[in-house]
Protein backbone atom coordinates (compact mmCIF):
# COMPACT_ATOMS: atom_id res chain seq x y z
CA UNK A 1 0.00 0.00 0.00
CA UNK A 2 1.32 3.56 -0.90
CA UNK A 3 1.58 6.61 1.33
CA UNK A 4 -2.19 8.31 2.05
CA UNK A 5 -3.23 11.13 0.47
CA UNK A 6 -3.78 13.43 3.44
CA UNK A 7 -6.97 15.23 2.67
CA UNK A 8 -7.53 19.14 4.07
CA UNK A 9 -11.60 19.63 3.95
CA UNK A 10 -12.66 23.37 4.46
CA UNK A 11 -16.28 23.18 4.72
CA UNK A 12 -18.80 20.27 6.86
CA UNK A 13 -22.22 21.18 6.13
CA UNK A 14 -24.50 19.45 3.93
CA UNK A 15 -22.01 18.31 1.79
CA UNK A 16 -18.38 18.32 3.98
CA UNK A 17 -20.46 15.75 6.20
CA UNK A 18 -21.71 13.71 3.30
CA UNK A 19 -17.67 13.12 2.67
CA UNK A 20 -16.76 12.27 5.49
CA UNK A 21 -19.59 9.46 5.86
CA UNK A 22 -18.56 8.16 2.55
CA UNK A 23 -14.90 7.93 3.32
CA UNK A 24 -15.67 6.54 6.27
CA UNK A 25 -18.12 3.71 4.74
CA UNK A 26 -16.06 3.23 1.25
CA UNK A 27 -12.23 4.20 2.60
CA UNK A 28 -10.62 0.80 3.04
CA UNK A 29 -12.31 -0.75 -0.52
CA UNK A 30 -11.44 2.94 -2.17
CA UNK A 31 -7.89 2.31 -0.68
CA UNK A 32 -7.23 -1.21 -2.28
CA UNK A 33 -8.48 0.14 -5.70
CA UNK A 34 -5.76 2.88 -6.00
CA UNK A 35 -3.31 1.26 -3.84
CA UNK A 36 -3.49 3.65 -1.08
CA UNK A 37 -5.70 5.07 1.69
CA UNK A 38 -7.32 8.53 1.90
CA UNK A 39 -6.95 10.51 5.38
CA UNK A 40 -9.11 13.29 6.33
CA UNK A 41 -6.27 14.56 8.12
CA UNK A 42 -7.23 18.52 8.67
CA UNK A 43 -10.69 20.31 8.27
CA UNK A 44 -11.96 23.94 9.09
CA UNK A 45 -15.52 25.24 9.63
CA UNK A 46 -16.85 28.67 10.89
CA UNK A 47 -18.18 26.56 13.98
CA UNK A 48 -16.17 24.42 16.17
CA UNK A 49 -18.43 22.85 18.62
CA UNK A 50 -21.21 22.20 16.35
CA UNK A 51 -22.86 18.29 16.45
CA UNK A 52 -22.71 17.00 12.98
CA UNK A 53 -23.35 13.88 13.72
CA UNK A 54 -19.65 12.37 12.28
CA UNK A 55 -16.85 11.81 14.88
CA UNK A 56 -14.01 14.49 13.91
CA UNK A 57 -11.76 12.62 16.57
CA UNK A 58 -8.06 12.49 15.50
CA UNK A 59 -8.74 15.52 12.67
CA UNK A 60 -6.89 18.83 13.13
CA UNK A 61 -9.05 21.39 13.09
CA UNK A 62 -8.46 25.11 11.92
CA UNK A 63 -10.48 27.99 12.33
CA UNK A 64 -9.30 29.54 8.89
CA UNK A 65 -9.86 27.73 5.34
CA UNK A 66 -7.07 29.77 3.83
CA UNK A 67 -4.47 28.49 6.58
CA UNK A 68 -5.26 25.06 6.21
CA UNK A 69 -5.13 25.45 2.49
CA UNK A 70 -1.73 26.23 2.49
CA UNK A 71 -0.64 23.81 5.49
CA UNK A 72 1.62 21.77 4.63
CA UNK A 73 0.49 18.47 6.42
CA UNK A 74 -1.70 18.31 3.47
CA UNK A 75 -1.55 16.65 -0.06
CA UNK A 76 -4.95 18.10 -1.36
CA UNK A 77 -7.70 21.01 -0.44
CA UNK A 78 -10.95 20.17 -0.97
CA UNK A 79 -13.31 23.46 -0.92
CA UNK A 80 -17.15 22.92 -0.16
CA UNK A 81 -17.58 26.26 1.80
CA UNK A 82 -19.51 27.89 -1.20
CA UNK A 83 -19.74 31.56 -2.23
CA UNK A 84 -18.19 33.19 -5.12
CA UNK A 85 -15.76 35.87 -3.35
CA UNK A 86 -13.86 35.77 0.26
CA UNK A 87 -12.58 32.67 2.53
CA UNK A 88 -13.16 29.99 -0.44
CA UNK A 89 -11.72 31.93 -3.32
CA UNK A 90 -9.00 32.86 -0.66
CA UNK A 91 -8.20 29.40 0.41
CA UNK A 92 -8.74 27.85 -3.14
CA UNK A 93 -6.01 30.18 -4.46
CA UNK A 94 -4.09 29.71 -1.59
CA UNK A 95 -3.83 25.85 -2.59
CA UNK A 96 -3.00 25.97 -5.58
CA UNK A 97 -0.22 28.72 -5.33
CA UNK A 98 1.07 26.39 -2.59
CA UNK A 99 1.37 23.38 -5.18
CA UNK A 100 -2.05 21.68 -3.58
CA UNK A 101 -4.34 19.69 -6.17
CA UNK A 102 -8.19 21.10 -5.03
CA UNK A 103 -11.34 19.86 -5.17
CA UNK A 104 -14.42 21.83 -4.80
CA UNK A 105 -18.32 21.78 -5.38
CA UNK A 106 -18.25 25.44 -5.84
CA UNK A 107 -20.54 26.92 -8.65
CA UNK A 108 -20.44 30.15 -7.98
CA UNK A 109 -16.93 30.38 -7.37
CA UNK A 110 -15.87 28.75 -10.49
CA UNK A 111 -18.61 30.32 -12.72
CA UNK A 112 -17.14 33.91 -11.47
CA UNK A 113 -13.29 33.12 -11.89
CA UNK A 114 -12.82 29.83 -13.12
CA UNK A 115 -10.87 30.73 -16.34
CA UNK A 116 -8.17 32.98 -13.77
CA UNK A 117 -8.40 29.63 -11.39
CA UNK A 118 -8.14 27.00 -14.03
CA UNK A 119 -4.87 29.16 -15.30
CA UNK A 120 -3.16 29.09 -11.74
CA UNK A 121 -3.95 25.84 -11.35
CA UNK A 122 -2.17 24.86 -14.74
CA UNK A 123 0.55 27.66 -13.44
CA UNK A 124 1.68 25.60 -10.69
CA UNK A 125 1.11 21.67 -12.51
CA UNK A 126 -1.78 20.93 -10.00
CA UNK A 127 -5.39 19.38 -10.39
CA UNK A 128 -8.55 21.48 -10.30
CA UNK A 129 -11.91 19.69 -10.49
CA UNK A 130 -15.07 20.40 -9.96
CA UNK A 131 -17.38 17.09 -10.76
CA UNK A 132 -19.87 18.43 -7.62
CA UNK A 133 -20.45 21.54 -9.00
CA UNK A 134 -22.76 20.73 -11.65
CA UNK A 135 -26.10 18.87 -11.20
CA UNK A 136 -24.73 17.10 -8.36
CA UNK A 137 -24.34 13.33 -8.64
CA UNK A 138 -24.65 13.37 -12.20
CA UNK A 139 -21.22 12.80 -13.82
CA UNK A 140 -21.52 15.48 -16.38
CA UNK A 141 -18.16 17.47 -15.95
CA UNK A 142 -15.69 14.40 -17.09
CA UNK A 143 -18.59 13.19 -19.55
CA UNK A 144 -17.82 16.48 -21.43
CA UNK A 145 -13.98 16.62 -20.52
CA UNK A 146 -13.21 13.09 -21.06
CA UNK A 147 -15.55 10.89 -22.33
CA UNK A 148 -17.31 13.38 -25.21
CA UNK A 149 -14.22 15.35 -25.45
CA UNK A 150 -13.93 13.84 -29.91
CA UNK A 151 -16.95 15.29 -30.30
CA UNK A 152 -18.15 18.81 -31.73
CA UNK A 153 -20.59 20.04 -29.22
CA UNK A 154 -23.52 21.64 -30.64
CA UNK A 155 -25.77 22.14 -28.00
CA UNK A 156 -26.14 21.49 -24.62
CA UNK A 157 -28.88 22.16 -22.40
CA UNK A 158 -30.57 20.58 -19.23
CA UNK A 159 -32.67 21.36 -15.61
CA UNK A 160 -30.02 22.03 -13.40
CA UNK A 161 -32.10 23.23 -10.39
CA UNK A 162 -34.22 20.79 -8.42
CA UNK A 163 -35.90 23.99 -6.57
CA UNK A 164 -37.31 24.94 -9.88
CA UNK A 165 -38.31 21.96 -10.97
CA UNK A 166 -40.13 20.93 -7.92
CA UNK A 167 -41.94 23.70 -7.75
CA UNK A 168 -43.26 23.68 -11.35
CA UNK A 169 -43.57 20.02 -11.55
CA UNK A 170 -46.07 20.57 -8.37
CA UNK A 171 -47.90 23.64 -10.08
CA UNK A 172 -48.68 20.94 -12.74
CA UNK A 173 -49.48 17.74 -10.43
CA UNK A 174 -51.40 18.98 -8.32
CA UNK A 175 -52.76 22.47 -10.12
CA UNK A 176 -51.37 24.30 -7.57
CA UNK A 177 -50.22 28.33 -7.75
CA UNK A 178 -46.49 28.99 -7.76
CA UNK A 179 -46.36 30.98 -4.57
CA UNK A 180 -48.33 28.14 -2.85
CA UNK A 181 -45.55 25.48 -3.77
CA UNK A 182 -43.23 27.85 -3.37
CA UNK A 183 -44.13 27.71 0.36
CA UNK A 184 -44.22 24.71 0.96
CA UNK A 185 -41.10 23.91 -0.80
CA UNK A 186 -39.41 25.88 1.95
CA UNK A 187 -41.18 24.30 4.62
CA UNK A 188 -39.67 20.83 3.62
CA UNK A 189 -36.57 22.43 3.04
CA UNK A 190 -36.23 22.58 -1.06
CA UNK A 191 -36.28 25.89 -0.95
CA UNK A 192 -34.23 28.77 0.81
CA UNK A 193 -35.38 31.30 3.03
CA UNK A 194 -34.82 33.66 0.54
CA UNK A 195 -35.41 31.73 -2.82
CA UNK A 196 -34.28 34.13 -5.68
CA UNK A 197 -31.13 32.86 -6.39
CA UNK A 198 -32.75 29.81 -7.12
CA UNK A 199 -36.37 30.60 -8.90
CA UNK A 200 -34.56 33.98 -10.43
CA UNK A 201 -32.53 31.05 -12.87
CA UNK A 202 -29.27 32.97 -11.42
CA UNK A 203 -27.77 28.91 -9.90
CA UNK A 204 -28.81 27.30 -12.93
CA UNK A 205 -26.71 30.33 -14.70
CA UNK A 206 -23.70 29.15 -12.97
CA UNK A 207 -23.95 25.92 -14.00
CA UNK A 208 -24.59 26.77 -17.50
CA UNK A 209 -21.65 29.13 -17.98
CA UNK A 210 -19.41 25.70 -16.72
CA UNK A 211 -21.03 23.78 -19.21
CA UNK A 212 -20.75 26.13 -21.89
CA UNK A 213 -17.04 26.17 -21.28
CA UNK A 214 -16.43 22.82 -21.23
CA UNK A 215 -18.74 21.91 -24.27
CA UNK A 216 -16.79 24.83 -26.41
CA UNK A 217 -13.81 25.42 -25.02
CA UNK A 218 -14.54 28.69 -24.72
CA UNK A 219 -14.16 31.06 -21.64
CA UNK A 220 -16.54 30.94 -18.32
CA UNK A 221 -18.92 33.63 -19.25
CA UNK A 222 -21.47 33.94 -17.08
CA UNK A 223 -21.70 37.25 -17.11
CA UNK A 224 -22.82 37.01 -20.93
CA UNK A 225 -25.89 34.56 -19.98
CA UNK A 226 -29.45 36.13 -20.44
CA UNK A 227 -31.81 34.76 -17.60
CA UNK A 228 -35.14 34.63 -16.95
CA UNK A 229 -36.46 32.76 -13.64
CA UNK A 230 -39.89 30.95 -13.13
CA UNK A 231 -41.30 34.07 -11.29
CA UNK A 232 -43.77 34.46 -13.99
CA UNK A 233 -44.78 31.40 -14.45
CA UNK A 234 -48.66 30.76 -13.84
CA UNK A 235 -51.45 28.19 -13.63
CA UNK A 236 -52.80 29.48 -16.40
CA UNK A 237 -49.91 29.10 -18.48
CA UNK A 238 -49.30 25.43 -16.81
CA UNK A 239 -52.37 24.44 -18.31
CA UNK A 240 -51.88 25.66 -21.40
CA UNK A 241 -49.06 23.99 -21.85
CA UNK A 242 -50.83 20.82 -21.08
CA UNK A 243 -53.82 21.26 -23.52
CA UNK A 244 -51.46 21.95 -25.98
CA UNK A 245 -49.38 19.15 -25.84
CA UNK A 246 -46.16 20.18 -23.64
CA UNK A 247 -44.34 20.79 -20.09
CA UNK A 248 -42.67 23.96 -18.79
CA UNK A 249 -39.51 23.24 -17.73
CA UNK A 250 -36.76 26.15 -16.53
CA UNK A 251 -33.82 24.90 -18.75
CA UNK A 252 -29.97 26.48 -18.99
CA UNK A 253 -29.19 26.06 -22.66
CA UNK A 254 -25.95 26.63 -24.47
CA UNK A 255 -26.03 26.56 -28.11
CA UNK A 256 -23.60 27.04 -30.93
CA UNK A 257 -25.22 29.54 -33.73
CA UNK A 258 -23.63 31.10 -36.83
CA UNK A 259 -23.15 33.99 -35.38
CA UNK A 260 -21.83 32.92 -31.89
CA UNK A 261 -22.92 31.14 -28.44
CA UNK A 262 -26.33 31.26 -27.28
CA UNK A 263 -26.24 30.89 -23.64
CA UNK A 264 -29.44 31.34 -21.64
CA UNK A 265 -31.83 30.23 -19.09
CA UNK A 266 -35.22 30.27 -18.85
CA UNK A 267 -38.92 28.55 -18.69
CA UNK A 268 -38.96 27.01 -21.62
CA UNK A 269 -42.09 24.51 -23.44
CA UNK A 270 -41.17 20.70 -24.15
CA UNK A 271 -43.13 18.41 -25.75
CA UNK A 272 -45.06 16.25 -23.01
CA UNK A 273 -43.97 12.90 -24.74
CA UNK A 274 -40.00 13.88 -24.48
CA UNK A 275 -37.72 12.41 -22.06
CA UNK A 276 -36.88 15.83 -20.44
CA UNK A 277 -40.56 16.68 -20.17
CA UNK A 278 -40.77 13.32 -17.86
CA UNK A 279 -37.65 14.76 -15.67
CA UNK A 280 -39.74 15.36 -12.61
CA UNK A 281 -39.35 16.98 -8.93
CA UNK A 282 -35.93 17.44 -7.35
CA UNK A 283 -34.22 15.32 -10.14
CA UNK A 284 -31.49 17.16 -12.95
CA UNK A 285 -30.67 16.27 -16.31
CA UNK A 286 -28.36 17.38 -18.97
CA UNK A 287 -28.41 16.19 -22.61
CA UNK A 288 -25.56 16.48 -25.28
CA UNK A 289 -26.09 17.12 -28.96
CA UNK A 290 -22.90 16.00 -29.86
CA UNK A 291 -22.13 15.19 -33.91
CA UNK A 292 -20.79 11.93 -33.68
CA UNK A 293 -22.34 10.74 -30.65
CA UNK A 294 -25.95 11.63 -31.35
CA UNK A 295 -28.07 12.49 -28.59
CA UNK A 296 -27.13 11.89 -24.79
CA UNK A 297 -29.35 12.09 -21.93
CA UNK A 298 -28.07 11.80 -17.57
CA UNK A 299 -30.16 11.95 -15.47
CA UNK A 300 -30.29 12.19 -11.79
CA UNK A 301 -30.09 13.75 -8.38
CA UNK A 302 -28.53 17.28 -8.58
CA UNK A 303 -28.16 17.49 -4.89
CA UNK A 304 -28.32 16.46 -1.56
CA UNK A 305 -25.38 15.25 0.50
CA UNK A 306 -24.59 11.42 -0.74
CA UNK A 307 -24.98 11.97 -4.16
CA UNK A 308 -23.13 15.20 -4.23
CA UNK A 309 -20.18 13.49 -1.77
CA UNK A 310 -20.04 10.55 -4.75
CA UNK A 311 -19.08 13.42 -7.00
CA UNK A 312 -16.41 14.74 -4.76
CA UNK A 313 -15.15 11.70 -3.87
CA UNK A 314 -14.33 10.83 -7.78
CA UNK A 315 -12.52 14.06 -8.03
CA UNK A 316 -10.37 13.02 -4.71
CA UNK A 317 -10.04 9.56 -6.53
CA UNK A 318 -8.54 11.12 -9.61
CA UNK A 319 -6.27 13.71 -7.49
CA UNK A 320 -5.25 9.97 -5.83
CA UNK A 321 -4.48 8.57 -8.48
CA UNK A 322 -2.31 11.67 -9.78
CA UNK A 323 -4.11 12.62 -13.00
CA UNK A 324 -4.29 16.35 -13.54
CA UNK A 325 -6.00 17.58 -16.57
CA UNK A 326 -6.82 20.63 -17.78
CA UNK A 327 -10.17 21.81 -15.97
CA UNK A 328 -11.61 23.03 -18.81
CA UNK A 329 -10.88 20.28 -21.20
CA UNK A 330 -7.80 22.27 -22.69
CA UNK A 331 -5.60 24.41 -21.66
CA UNK A 332 -6.29 27.55 -19.84
CA UNK A 333 -4.78 29.83 -22.12
CA UNK A 334 -5.96 28.10 -25.21
CA UNK A 335 -9.77 28.28 -24.25
CA UNK A 336 -11.28 30.67 -26.87
CA UNK A 337 -12.61 34.62 -26.21
CA UNK A 338 -16.67 33.63 -26.08
CA UNK A 339 -18.58 35.32 -29.04
CA UNK A 340 -22.23 36.25 -27.38
CA UNK A 341 -24.95 35.49 -30.17
CA UNK A 342 -27.48 38.18 -29.35
CA UNK A 343 -30.54 36.79 -28.08
CA UNK A 344 -33.21 38.87 -30.72
CA UNK A 345 -30.98 37.00 -33.18
CA UNK A 346 -32.52 33.73 -31.64
CA UNK A 347 -34.90 31.85 -34.09
CA UNK A 348 -37.89 29.31 -32.28
CA UNK A 349 -41.39 29.44 -32.15
CA UNK A 350 -42.89 31.03 -29.57
CA UNK A 351 -45.97 30.33 -26.33
CA UNK A 352 -47.90 33.82 -25.91
CA UNK A 353 -50.46 34.34 -23.48
CA UNK A 354 -52.52 37.95 -23.70
CA UNK A 355 -55.52 39.05 -21.26
CA UNK A 356 -57.08 40.17 -24.19
CA UNK A 357 -60.45 42.95 -23.31
CA UNK A 358 -62.86 41.11 -25.34
CA UNK A 359 -64.36 43.79 -27.88
CA UNK A 360 -65.12 43.37 -31.51
CA UNK A 361 -62.46 43.05 -33.52
CA UNK A 362 -59.45 42.89 -30.72
CA UNK A 363 -58.53 39.41 -32.59
CA UNK A 364 -58.13 40.57 -35.79
CA UNK A 365 -56.16 43.36 -34.37
CA UNK A 366 -53.49 41.40 -32.22
CA UNK A 367 -53.12 39.09 -35.28
CA UNK A 368 -52.47 42.09 -37.28
CA UNK A 369 -49.89 43.49 -34.99
CA UNK A 370 -48.15 40.24 -35.75
CA UNK A 371 -48.16 40.21 -39.05
CA UNK A 372 -46.75 43.74 -39.03
CA UNK A 373 -43.26 42.67 -37.79
CA UNK A 374 -43.80 38.83 -39.65
CA UNK A 375 -44.44 36.62 -36.86
CA UNK A 376 -46.92 33.91 -38.50
CA UNK A 377 -49.30 32.37 -36.10
CA UNK A 378 -49.96 28.67 -35.97
CA UNK A 379 -52.93 28.73 -34.10
CA UNK A 380 -54.99 31.21 -31.62
CA UNK A 381 -57.28 30.14 -29.14
CA UNK A 382 -59.18 31.70 -26.70
CA UNK A 383 -59.32 29.87 -23.28
CA UNK A 384 -61.12 29.53 -19.96
CA UNK A 385 -59.44 28.25 -16.89
CA UNK A 386 -60.32 24.83 -16.41
CA UNK A 387 -63.18 24.27 -14.18
CA UNK A 388 -65.17 26.98 -16.07
CA UNK A 389 -68.59 25.65 -16.06
CA UNK A 390 -70.28 25.75 -19.21
CA UNK A 391 -73.10 27.99 -20.10
CA UNK A 392 -72.10 30.07 -16.92
CA UNK A 393 -68.56 30.77 -16.69
CA UNK A 394 -68.21 29.98 -20.54
CA UNK A 395 -69.22 32.99 -22.06
CA UNK A 396 -66.90 35.75 -21.85
CA UNK A 397 -68.47 39.28 -20.39
CA UNK A 398 -68.07 41.87 -23.33
CA UNK A 399 -65.22 44.38 -22.92
CA UNK A 400 -63.79 42.21 -19.88
CA UNK A 401 -60.56 40.45 -20.36
CA UNK A 402 -60.01 36.84 -21.91
CA UNK A 403 -57.11 34.59 -22.21
CA UNK A 404 -56.06 34.50 -25.44
CA UNK A 405 -53.15 31.49 -26.78
CA UNK A 406 -50.80 31.97 -29.55
CA UNK A 407 -48.42 29.19 -30.72
CA UNK A 408 -46.11 31.04 -33.20
CA UNK A 409 -43.88 29.24 -36.23
CA UNK A 410 -40.50 29.68 -36.39
CA UNK A 411 -39.92 33.89 -35.78
CA UNK A 412 -36.64 35.53 -34.13
CA UNK A 413 -36.51 36.65 -30.90
CA UNK A 414 -36.43 40.64 -31.80
CA UNK A 415 -39.88 40.19 -34.06
CA UNK A 416 -41.64 38.71 -31.78
CA UNK A 417 -40.70 40.91 -29.31
CA UNK A 418 -41.32 44.29 -31.25
CA UNK A 419 -45.02 42.71 -31.57
CA UNK A 420 -45.59 42.35 -27.71
CA UNK A 421 -44.57 45.40 -27.25
CA UNK A 422 -46.90 47.38 -29.45
CA UNK A 423 -50.16 44.71 -27.96
CA UNK A 424 -49.46 45.87 -25.15
CA UNK A 425 -48.81 49.64 -25.84
CA UNK A 426 -52.07 49.38 -28.07
CA UNK A 427 -54.40 49.01 -24.69
CA UNK A 428 -55.74 45.79 -25.79
CA UNK A 429 -54.53 43.83 -23.21
CA UNK A 430 -54.79 44.62 -19.63
CA UNK A 431 -51.55 42.71 -18.52
CA UNK A 432 -47.68 42.68 -19.73
CA UNK A 433 -48.01 39.66 -22.76
CA UNK A 434 -46.45 36.42 -21.46
CA UNK A 435 -43.77 34.59 -23.71
CA UNK A 436 -41.96 31.11 -23.24
CA UNK A 437 -40.02 30.24 -26.00
CA UNK A 438 -40.69 26.51 -27.41
CA UNK A 439 -37.21 24.40 -27.15
CA UNK A 440 -36.63 22.03 -30.40
CA UNK A 441 -35.98 18.99 -28.90
N1 LIG B 1 -26.00 20.85 -0.81
C1 LIG B 1 -25.96 20.28 -2.00
O1 LIG B 1 -26.74 19.37 -2.29
C2 LIG B 1 -24.93 20.70 -3.01
C3 LIG B 1 -24.93 20.10 -4.29
C4 LIG B 1 -23.95 20.45 -5.21
C5 LIG B 1 -23.01 21.42 -4.87
N2 LIG B 1 -23.05 22.00 -3.63
C6 LIG B 1 -22.03 22.99 -3.31
O2 LIG B 1 -21.24 22.50 -2.24
C7 LIG B 1 -20.77 23.57 -1.44
C8 LIG B 1 -21.19 23.35 0.02
O3 LIG B 1 -22.61 23.28 0.08
P1 LIG B 1 -23.38 22.77 1.38
O4 LIG B 1 -24.80 22.58 0.97
O5 LIG B 1 -22.64 21.64 2.00
O6 LIG B 1 -23.28 24.07 2.30
P2 LIG B 1 -23.61 24.20 3.87
O7 LIG B 1 -24.40 23.04 4.33
O8 LIG B 1 -24.14 25.57 4.05
O9 LIG B 1 -22.15 24.10 4.54
C9 LIG B 1 -21.21 25.10 4.43
C10 LIG B 1 -20.04 24.79 5.36
O10 LIG B 1 -19.05 25.79 5.21
C11 LIG B 1 -18.66 26.24 6.49
N3 LIG B 1 -18.22 27.64 6.38
C12 LIG B 1 -18.94 28.72 6.03
N4 LIG B 1 -18.17 29.82 6.04
C13 LIG B 1 -16.93 29.42 6.40
C14 LIG B 1 -15.69 30.08 6.58
N5 LIG B 1 -15.55 31.39 6.38
N6 LIG B 1 -14.63 29.33 6.96
C15 LIG B 1 -14.73 28.00 7.16
N7 LIG B 1 -15.88 27.31 6.99
C16 LIG B 1 -16.95 28.02 6.61
C17 LIG B 1 -19.87 26.09 7.37
O11 LIG B 1 -19.44 26.00 8.74
P3 LIG B 1 -20.46 25.71 9.95
O12 LIG B 1 -21.01 24.33 9.71
O13 LIG B 1 -19.61 25.76 11.16
O14 LIG B 1 -21.52 26.77 9.87
C18 LIG B 1 -20.44 24.77 6.83
O15 LIG B 1 -19.83 23.68 7.47
C19 LIG B 1 -21.37 24.84 -2.08
O16 LIG B 1 -20.44 25.38 -2.96
C20 LIG B 1 -22.57 24.33 -2.84
O17 LIG B 1 -22.92 25.14 -3.93
C21 LIG B 1 -23.99 21.67 -2.71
Amino acid sequence: MGESLKLGVAGLGTVGVGLLQLLQEHGARLAQGIGRPIEVHAVSARTRDKKRGISLEGIKWFDDPEQLAADASIDAFVELIGGDDGAPRRAVEAALKAGKPVVTANKALLARHGTDLAKLAEKHGVALNFEAAVAGGIPIIKTLREALAANQIRRVYGILNGTCNYILTQMQEEYRSFDDVLKEAQAKGYAEADPTFDIGGFDTAHKLALLTSLAFSTRVAFDQIDVEGIETITQADIEAADDLGYRIKLLGVALMTESGIEQRVHPAMVPKHSAIAEISGVTNCVAIDGDFVGNLLLAGPGAGARATASAVASDILDVARGASPPPFGVPAAKLEAYKRARLGQHQGAYYVRLSVFDRPGAMARIAGHMGEREVSLESIVQRRPRGAQPGIDARPTPGAPTSVILITHETTEAAIRAALDAIHRSGQVSEKPQMIRIEPL
